[in-house]
């Protein structure tokens, strides 16, 4: 497989004289792929039905000659201003009610019809144009679907179209209130155009209201992607990917998927740490510089899932990001070090952003691999080095990891929608999870909910899953080792109503959840043996085997067979120790890295990672801070 570097380039921003030498400067960084055109809406038709395409035909005949390979985007995130003269009901409104206004970026319903034709049309001008360009050897839809909170929107197109939506799922209303439990507070429906978006509602709406807006609001994107996905298909035979973000669960990105070729995804990893984690001050001052450990690779792993094997880093972060809370610099040689974490987890190309700093508008602060004079940033240097030790690269496979852990976007919804308590999330329960495991030393696929074959791993884990899919249900046979659940697995029916028989109802193994708890910052539930619940705990009534009890002598996880549930969230080293336990049963090497210190599997290498701000020694091996090293694999 061979592994590529690129760069995100706005040909846009710069006079065109200059495209020459930054295309040859690209080059000489050892740079392959170049990303354009997915903000330049403005500029490629200025005026409604005026195009001018001839400035991005001159920049990519730059480019490509230059020997770079372009990625083209979809300009669909920045419809200009005409736009929404055109189409004044097109801008996404909020939940509160306000419409989300022009002068920045992702201002669109995903349910606009008009708004969505206008996509096609600017969409189908590019793929005729370019899907036979012979330098036009990837393209991307769209920018970021869901950034910005820009999934859900309670605007006047989305009402319509949610009770279309809802017309179709039900058929009638009287299935819809049954559904729903709308008795409930006679909240019961006659018609579906009485039907109302779950917001300004007095109180809490009816979760199953709100969950189903939510699969509805998924749906949106996934046609959104769909109909361009189509048009570009049609002209051209590459590879179209889209740019996915770093925790954002508010869309179903397999459903997403399933319509791509590659999957990618944008990492800045220090304005994650700062802005999208829950870490306490002495974690997030630790890894300041180098980003949370964990956070990349599970989203590497995730979009590797979602695309089916192919996927990207369309987005690097290459210095100081503009966006977050606190923005520092990284440590020298963590931008090499992400590279080649993004590489060993299988990456097919890593693309920085961005190549200039642009000195106006809202990302003036935010660093490029050149600086705004042109000079180099310290970044440059250090994409240059991994293009070098790239091209004598070693046979970086992709490895099959030791467990799977299985990731659900409706179960962040559901959880969302009823948390029950303030600090129970979905993403970060599966992150702590995935957490534990990497600490273990361990390799991690990700895998999603409708998996149907799950015979290559000896420990599957499905913390959360708040509806146990069919077809996951049909695949438990197939794993030959242990499949753990919970807490809170199979708690809900797919309308979001507690099932009876209570969950988990999990096959062959006799246990119920009688009662949960959740628990504030500073409560827990003891466990024999020392450890702790936190945040969540369930009372389970059960006949089958008692695997851990918690200190009251109630049962905290029990299992039959290859099925395990657990009643509860266990704190980090609490969760560590189960794990470790759990793989042990199933002959899973394990090993308790030094904080820091990550490792990753890739073909016949042995990728190891120093994520931590001091030296580490470990295994015979001394890395410095932000220290790659890849041993040949030594495992059997
Ligand atoms: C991404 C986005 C880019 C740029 C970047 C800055 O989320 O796709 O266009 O804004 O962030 O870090």
């Amino acid at each position: 497989m061979q592994r590529a570097l690129g760069v995100c380039y706005y040909p846009e921003h710069w006079p065109e004289a200059q495209w020459r030498e930054d295309a040859a400067r690209m080059v000489e960084a050892g740079l392959t792929w170049v990303r354009v055109g997915e903000f330049a809406w403005s500029r490629l038709e200025p005026a409604p039905g005026q195009t001018e395409f001839d400035w991005l035909d001159r920049a990519i005949e730059v480019l490509g000659k230059a020997g770079l390979q372009v990625v083209l985007g979809t300009p669909t995130a920045t419809p200009p201003r005409w736009m929404i003269e055109r189409h004044p009901d097109m801008l996404a409104v909020d939940e509160a009610g306000h419409p989300r206004k022009f002068g920045s970026r992702r201002h669109y319903c995903f349910s606009h019809r008009a708004y969505l034709d206008d996509c096609k049309r600017i969409v189908t001008l590019l793929a005729q144009r370019y899907g036979r360009n012979p330098h036009v050897a990837a393209w991307q839809t769209d920018n970021e679907y869901g950034c910005h909170d820009t999934t859900l929107s309670y605007s006047d197109a989305a009402r319509s179209a949610f009770r279309d939506w809802l017309a179709q799922k039900y058929q009638s209303t009287d299935a819809l209130n049954r559904a729903w439990g709308n008795v409930f507070w006679s909240m019961d429906y006659a018609r579906f155009d009485q039907i109302d978006m779950p917001n300004l509602t007095v109180t809490e709406p009816n979760p199953a209201h709100v969950m189903d807006f939510r699969r509805f609001s998924s749906d949106q994107v996934v046609a959104f992607n769909r109909a361009q996905a189509e048009i570009i298909r049609h002209h051209s035979d590459a590879p179209i990917a889209h740019n996915y973000m770093g925790r954002i669960t508010d869309f179903d990105h397999f459903a997403v998927g399933v319509d791509l070729d590659i999957a990618s995804w944008d990492s800045y990893p220090l304005g994650f740490l700062s802005d999208r984690l829950e870490a306490d001050a002495a974690h997030k001052a630790a890894f300041l510089r180098q980003g949370d450990p964990d956070f990349q690779a599970f989203h590497h792993d995730l979009y590797r899932a979602v695309g089916r094997g192919r996927w990207w880093v369309m987005e690097q972060q290459p210095g100081p990001v503009n966006w977050a809370p606190f923005n520092p610099a990284p440590l020298p040689g963590m931008v090499r070090l992400w590279t080649w974490e993004a590489f060993a987890h299988g990456a097919e190309a890593v693309c920085y952003f961005r190549w200039r700093q642009a000195p106006f508008a809202q990302e003036q602060m935010h660093a490029g691999l050149l600086r705004p004079d042109s000079a180099p940033a310290p970044g440059l240097a250090e994409a240059t080095q991994v293009a070098l030790e790239l091209a004598d690269a070693p046979d970086v496979a992709c490895t099959p990891g030791d467990v799977a852990l299985i990731f659900d976007y409706a179960s962040a919804w559901a959880w969302q929608t009823q948390p029950q308590g303030a600090d129970f999330d979905y993403f970060r329960l599966c992150f702590a999870w995935y957490q534990a495991l990497r600490r273990l030393g361990l390799n991690i696929d990700i895998l999603p909910p409708d998996t149907r074959d799950l015979s290559r791993w000896k420990l599957v884990l499905a913390p959360g899953l708040y509806t146990l899919p069919e077809s996951l249900r049909a695949a438990l046979p197939t794993c030959p080792g242990t499949v753990v659940f919970g807490p809170r697995a199979n708690a809900k029916t797919p309308d979001f109503a507690t099932p009876v028989p209570l969950p988990p109802a999990l096959p062959g193994l006799d246990a119920r959840v009688t009662r949960v708890e959740s628990l504030p910052r500073g409560a827990s539930v003891s466990l024999e043996g020392g450890g702790r619940f936190v945040h969540w705990a369930e009372d389970l009534e059960s006949r089958a085997r008692v695997v851990l009890r918690r200190a009251d002598g109630q049962p905290a996880m029990v299992g039959a067979d290859g099925l395990r549930y657990l009643a509860g969230w266990p704190e980090p080293g609490t969760l560590r120790g189960l794990l470790r336990d759990l793989c042990a049963e199933r002959n899973i090497m394990t090993q308790d890295l030094p904080e820091g210190l990550r490792l990753r599997d890739a073909g016949s290498w042995r990728f190891w990672f120093n994520h931590a701000a001091h030296a580490v020694t470990w295994a015979g091996h001394s890395l410095p801070p932000a220290g790659v090293l890849r041993e040949s694999k030594v495992r059997s």
